[in-house]
């Protein structure tokens, strides 16, 4: 079988990624979000509120036996409120680090521990967003934590490489790991940015533009290309890229 781990699978692109792959019976999915909307005999859900470190720190990966794949997908991410760095209060600057940042280095440090020696495909998704490379007003906490996602990743795919090299280290296959970004898609967060503050915002326009000119992409295309590019993902170039780069 194989083990999907992935955050925020109730809505939106995460949902879209645990219905794409509960389509093939030899996939198993466990997902964490605080709700959840998925019936499935190979679903398996977690409640789990990501601002919450002790929940975090306390969710434990399962032993598996024989897996052929085990993926960590962290999907989850907000933009918080939109809002110019002087506005915010403090509460909310580590409410949204916690959930974009801290959680998924939490699960990924707790993932890679828990199979380090398990002879499976081991790989780890992060989900990224363009705003990781381009500054964008109202958005510090997001830009920064998904720019510190992307950074995260590569130096773990740094230290797999490094650490393949070390038999003391025990390690049986190494992980792979990308932080990839979907692009613009229609779902939640969208809804979110368009009913920002022009004040606190300037680029609302572009948002309510892409709405209205049908340049949001659907979950469901965004999860197909997702699964289609990490299916050979040996040949990939590069650990943070837009899936754009591959249309
Ligand atoms: N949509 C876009 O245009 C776009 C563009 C670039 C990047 N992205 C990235 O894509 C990823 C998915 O975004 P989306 O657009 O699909 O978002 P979304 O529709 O708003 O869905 C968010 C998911 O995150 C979960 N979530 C939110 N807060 C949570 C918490 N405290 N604890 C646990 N789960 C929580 C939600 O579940 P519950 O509410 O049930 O907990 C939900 O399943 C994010 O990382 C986002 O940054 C999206």
């Amino acid at each position: 079988m194989n083990y999907y781990y992935i955050t925020g699978t109730s809505r939106g692109i995460g949902k879209a990624f645990a219905e794409h792959l509960l389509e093939n019976p030899s996939n198993y999915v466990i997902g964490m979000s605080r709700q959840c909307s998925i019936e499935h005999s190979n679903y398996k859900h977690f409640y789990l509120d990501l601002t919450d470190v002790n929940a975090v720190t306390d969710f434990k990966f399962e032993l598996h036996s024989h897996p052929q794949k085990i993926y960590l997908i962290n999907n989850v991410g907000s933009l918080g409120f939109i809002k110019p760095i002087g506005k915010l209060d403090a509460a909310t600057i580590i409410k949204n680090y916690t959930l974009n940042l801290i959680a998924p280095s939490l699960l990924t440090n707790a993932f890679i521990k828990t199979y380090n020696t398990t002879d499976a495909e081991k790989v780890i998704v992060n989900i990224s967003s363009g705003a990781a490379k381009s500054p964008i007003d109202g958005w510090a906490l997001y830009c920064s934590s998904k720019a510190g996602l992307d950074m995260f990743s590569r130096v773990i795919d740094a230290e797999q490489k490094v650490r393949a090299n070390h038999p003391e280290d025990n390690i049986h296959k190494p992980f792979k790991i990308f932080s990839i970004a979907p692009g613009v898609v229609d779902t939640n967060m969208q809804m979110e940015i368009r009913s920002a503050s022009k004040q606190d915002f300037s680029r609302l326009d572009d948002f309510i533009g892409y709405n209205l000119n049908n340049q949001l992409a659907d979950t469901k295309t965004i999860a197909e290309k997702y699964f289609r590019i990490l299916l050979n993902f040996d040949s990939l170039p590069n650990v943070s890229f837009s899936i754009k780069d591959y249309e």
